[in-house]
């Protein structure tokens, strides 16, 4: 009995062994689901070595590798996913997009393993031998000509920069070999079958790599720039950022949801009252300004008005956003003269 395991297992190693390499592009589903070899040109091959545990640091060395990339696209043609992460989804923020690294020589038969253990997925557990990297990435999608009535949409994706923190320090890989290739979809309409149909769906007709060239309508993506809000420093992000904490805070518990729908009505409660009697007491003080101005000398104001020329200017500033905010001010002329007299 052990012997027969003995052997079987030998037999695997040596076909496993044997095996062709992996192609640079590998079927799993005809029309919707494509495995890419793309080979990474003078880029860094990281590895762990485990044989002293899980926890050893990770390694660079000098070897051909490939990344690879999951293309899939769903039946309904909502999006089309590279390593999982949705690309045209109608999101307008780019999503992140990761890849793990193997061997050039990573043989067909190890692909397929892979692609049966569900390892592909671009994480820092599977272990395909290589590195795991976030990717910066320049892609486009056009209308291409057709001699058929239908539709067809090229797809083009470049890998542009690696990142990867499993190296200290971490690890930043521009890729600029000139041999470096890119990947290119062929998606085609689907005819439609029933009038039912909701709109143009598509299939995959091809999947290659293709020499680097310029895209049209490119989009690019800055791994380090960017998060799962976007792009950071601007407003989207920012609202973006906002919006989902406060949804995950919400829905956290009861208890916050319960406070924050309280918070808003006291909030709503204190405004109003401030609306309601804080207007008649500013009036009041208001009026005993501008009463206790004019028995100052008018030759004076005027004056420091000019000196003051910069200030007011932000003071103008200052009461037209209050003056946006619904407080009613009357005149630009009593404006001035309200901030000198503090
Ligand atoms: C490839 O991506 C699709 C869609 O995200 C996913 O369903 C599938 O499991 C992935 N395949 C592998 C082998 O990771």
């Amino acid at each position: 009995m052990r012997a027969v395991s003995l052997l079987t297992g030998t037999l695997c190693l040596l076909r496993a062994t044997s095996a062709e390499v992996a192609p640079e592009v590998t079927v799993v589903e005809e029309g919707y689901n494509y495995i890419a070899k793309l080979p990474c040109a003078g880029c860094p091959f990281l590895f762990q070595d485990t044989s002293e545990g899980l926890n050893e640091p990770w390694s660079e060395r000098v070897d051909d590798n490939a990344l690879l990339l999951n293309i899939s696209l769903p039946y309904d043609s909502a999006f089309l996913a590279i390593n999982n992460a949705p690309l045209y989804s109608g999101n307008r923020i780019l999503p992140l997009v990761y890849a793990n690294q193997v061997v050039q020589d990573f043989s067909a038969d190890q692909l397929s393993t892979a692609l049966d253990a569900g390892q592909l997925e671009a994480s820092h557990e599977s272990n395909l031998g290589g590195g795991f990297f976030g990717l910066s990435y320049r892609h486009s999608l056009r209308h291409v000509e057709t001699s058929q009535t239908l539709e067809a949409l090229l797809f083009q994706f470049d890998i542009v920069e690696l990142h990867s923190d499993l190296t200290n320090p971490a690890l930043r890989f521009n890729l600029d070999d000139p041999a470096q290739k890119m990947l290119e979809v062929l998606l085609i309409q689907r005819p439609v079958l029933s009038a039912g149909d909701p709109s143009p769906s598509f299939e995959i007709l091809s999947a290659k790599l293709v020499p680097r060239m310029s895209l049209s309508y490119e989009r690019t993506m800055h791994f380090l720039t960017w998060d799962t809000h976007g792009e950071k420093g601007t407003t989207s992000h920012a609202v973006s950022y906002g919006t989902s904490s406060l949804i995950g805070f919400l829905s956290s518990s009861f208890w916050a949801l319960l406070g924050f729908v309280m918070a808003v009505i006291v909030v709503s409660i204190v405004v109003l009252l401030m609306c309601i009697f804080g207007w008649e007491f500013w009036k009041d003080d208001y009026e005993k300004a501008q009463h206790g101005k004019r028995r100052k000398s008018s030759v004076k104001s005027v004056r420091a008005d000019v000196e003051t020329g910069a200030s007011i200017g932000k003071m103008k500033g200052r009461f037209k956003s209050a003056e946006e905010l619904g407080l009613g001010l009357a005149s630009r002329g009593q404006i001035v003269g309200m901030g000198k007299s503090d």
